[in-house]
């Protein structure tokens, strides 16, 4: 049970006159996803469009949108990034971080099967709410590795793609550091839109237990502060570039993040 002075504060979240409250769009610009994703990854649109009429198939299927959903969860369009991102980098392993039901997890390991690939999945969360995948198909490891990154994924595993869908300020901040440090790495965020984005949080950052839609999500707020961008509402950070890295923000129901370096992309 959460100390009296956070229950307090949850309450005021989520009833406070005027508070803050986000609207998630049901429609997204395919159009303009198809060729922001091309744009990223430094493929013919039309690569992208072919793999987005044989993804639809797959979803169909596969009845993604009916047992999985839509929002709230990683969205057909997100998953669609992931699923290029698989067949971009073809990698020995993807790291989920934020396993919830196994909706994300789900979606992903059809990805893999539906592009014949190789890659392992390990799925961390801190607790085992799994409903969308067998044990046989990825691992579920319930650890918080806020502060320990380092050992516990990037030196742990081959590199590969990380799907970073938790959202602790300190976490967020030590996955995205620590991705920023390796040209090895790919790094994606989930709800990264600048409509889950509260300019005025009103929860600390160390109280993890509080973040919901109704308080805001920190994910830009982290994004501008390691990208040095002042406002976490500033377009800007939706594309950008450092010497290393590309930062892209996707505009689909949460806001997909794709952190790169170039050097695996443009090579
Ligand atoms: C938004 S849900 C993930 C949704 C899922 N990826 C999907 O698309 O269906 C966030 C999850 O992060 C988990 N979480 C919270 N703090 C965490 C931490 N420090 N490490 C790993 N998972 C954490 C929560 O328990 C919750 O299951």
């Amino acid at each position: 049970m959460l100390p009296l002075r956070l229950r307090l504060l949850g309450l005021w979240n989520t009833f406070k006159p005027q508070s803050y409250r986000p609207v998630i769009p049901s429609q997204v610009d395919h159009e303009a996803l198809v060729s922001d994703i091309a744009d990223a990854l430094w493929q013919a649109p039309k690569r992208i469009r072919s793999l987005w009429s044989a993804y639809q198939g797959l979803m169909a299927r596969k009845d993604h949108v009916g047992k999985l959903g839509q929002i709230g969860t990683t969205s057909s369009e997100e998953a669609f990034v992931l699923h290029c991102l698989l067949d971009f980098a073809r990698p020995a392993n993807l790291i989920e971080i934020g396993t919830y039901h196994g909706g994300s997890t789900r979606r992903i390991l059809d990805s893999i099967e539906e592009l014949q690939l190789d890659t392992a999945v390990f799925t961390y969360d801190i607790e085992d709410m799994v409903r969308h995948f067998r044990p046989d198909e990825a691992e579920l490891i319930l650890r918080d590795v806020s502060g320990r990154v380092d050992e516990e994924i990037f030196d742990r595993y081959p590199p590969g793609i990380i799907y970073l869908d938790a959202h602790p300020w300190q976490l967020l901040q030590d996955v995205a550091r620590a991705a920023l440090k390796r040209e090895d790495w790919i790094l994606a965020i989930h709800d990264c839109s600048p409509i889950l984005c509260n300019p005025r949080m009103t929860i600390p950052k160390d109280e993890p237990r509080l973040i919901s839609a109704r308080t805001g999500h920190w994910e830009r707020h982290v994004l501008a502060d390691i990208f040095g961008v002042e406002d976490p509402l500033d377009e800007r950070l939706d594309k950008l570039e450092t010497e290393s890295h590309s930062l892209r923000i996707f505009g689909s129901q949460h806001g997909l993040a794709l952190i790169m370096p170039k050097v695996l992309v443009r090579a």
